[in-house]
């Protein structure tokens, strides 16, 4: 079983940016836990981060036939882009949309998720951890893809 961990915008900043939000974690620190995580649960896994809209799109397009699973956040796109949310539907790789913040508690232009209804589930607001139950979730659901 391969999965791809994918991030959108602004979370390679993780860490420095708004910490009291986002934590204190590094994006590679949290992929190292990830990569902790996958080793016991023996998947493979891989990682992409990228700030631009269409790059991400690319990045799907790209893990058709490599990938059985993928775990995405699309930072601030989770909530206006049609696009991305095409994508996913389009490339039919189940999906965990993940957030470290939880977005129903925040701003009122983050409470609403144009991706959620393209992915198989969405975890929001346990911070690094929302990452770790992303990959234990794709793995209960797929079982049988197990290496
Ligand atoms: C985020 C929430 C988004 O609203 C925000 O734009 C991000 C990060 C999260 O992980 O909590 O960039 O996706």
């Amino acid at each position: 079983m391969k999965i791809l961990v994918l991030n959108g915008p602004n979370l390679n900043l993780l860490g420095k940016r708004e910490p009291a939000i986002y934590g204190n974690l590094s994006l590679e620190e949290i992929n190292n836990n990830l990569s902790v995580l996958a080793a016991e649960l023996r998947v493979d896994i891989s990682f992409q981060q990228s700030n631009h809209e269409g790059d991400l799109i690319d990045l799907l397009h790209h893990a058709v036939g490599e990938v059985d699973g993928v775990i995405f956040n699309p930072g601030a796109f989770t909530h206006y882009s049609y696009a991305l949310r095409d994508a996913v539907a389009a490339v039919g790789i189940p999906t965990i949309e993940v957030h470290l913040s939880n977005i129903y508690a925040r701003e009122d232009f983050r409470r609403h998720s144009v991706v959620a209804p393209v992915a198989a589930g969405q975890i929001s607001g346990l911070g690094a951890n929302s990452y770790l139950l992303a990959l234990r979730a794709l793995v209960e659901l797929m079982p049988c893809w197990r290496k």
